[in-house]
């Protein structure tokens, strides 16, 4: 890193969140990415980067099984802000192997082969995604569960050797919703359907209320409930 870390981190802890991927945009040209899933959190963070005109490139991954109504809020986030989100895809092959070996639904099968699943098409896609950057902006909330609880605002993420920029880590759920609301960003119509965290459609399921936000994610699984994107500390 050009700056020194420790000085970043301190300049960074004064700022908001539009103040920090302001100063980053300007600290590394062209080398910040902001990862979108379109979920409530990613839609604050485009509307910060689109309305300072920041010159950070915004991608999502199409894992080739999102909702419908997630793929439909993409093309109207790009219409609203004028931008253009860079959409990454699963290589062709490995897809195809992997639906020759665990089946087209194989993921409920085995926390194994939902691993695999989500490999194929969400990590390898991402590490093309990051290739080349020195920062990575995520919509990681540290509410949403114990493992990203330990999260730090920036952070080292060692499987994608990046540094990852996480603006509203300390952010409540209320505020995202409030300034959704305050800035009239469009948001993904199965929010108002219970669902929460919004991932691919066979993974994700609408939550009642009391649930933990992240209860309707590969619901079927004891396990962290990661995919691999944020790696697990604990
Ligand atoms: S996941 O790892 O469980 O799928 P989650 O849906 O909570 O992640 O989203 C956390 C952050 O990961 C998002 O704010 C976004 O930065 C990134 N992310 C998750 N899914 C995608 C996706 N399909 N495309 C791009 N970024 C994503
Ligand atoms: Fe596959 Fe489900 Fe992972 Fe999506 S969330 S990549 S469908 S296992």
């Amino acid at each position: 890193m050009k700056t020194n870390l420790i000085e970043l981190e301190a300049q960074l802890a004064q700022l908001s969140a539009a103040g920090g991927l302001a100063l980053l945009a300007e600290l590394f040209p062209g080398k910040v990415t902001f990862s979108t899933s379109l979920g409530q959190e990613d839609q604050v963070i485009t509307q910060l980067i689109a309305s300072q005109n920041l010159p950070i490139q915004i991608f999502s991954l199409d894992t080739g099984r999102l909702f419908p109504e997630t793929l439909e809020l993409l093309a109207r986030t790009e219409a609203k802000y004028k931008t253009k989100i860079k959409v990454y895809y699963p290589e062709t092959a490995s897809v195809e192997n992997l639906v020759d070996t665990i089946g087209i639904n194989g993921f409920y099968e085995s926390v194994e082969n939902r691993k695999s699943c989500c490999f194929v098409r969400k990590v390898e896609p991402l590490r093309r995604a990051l290739a080349g950057n020195e920062i990575w902006v995520t919509g990681l909330r540290a509410e949403q569960s114990a493992n990203r609880s330990a999260m730090k605002r920036l952070e080292w993420d060692d499987s994608n050797q990046i540094w990852k920029y996480n603006p509203l880590l300390d952010w409540s759920f209320d505020e995202v919703l409030t300034y959704l609301e305050n800035h009239k960003i469009p948001y993904n119509p199965l929010h108002d359907k219970g669902f929460v965290s919004i991932g691919c459609a066979p993974c994700t399921r609408a939550i009642s209320s009391g649930e933990d936000a992240r209860a309707g994610r590969w619901w079927w699984e004891d396990s962290k409930k990661e995919c691999g994107l944020h790696s697990s500390k604990q």
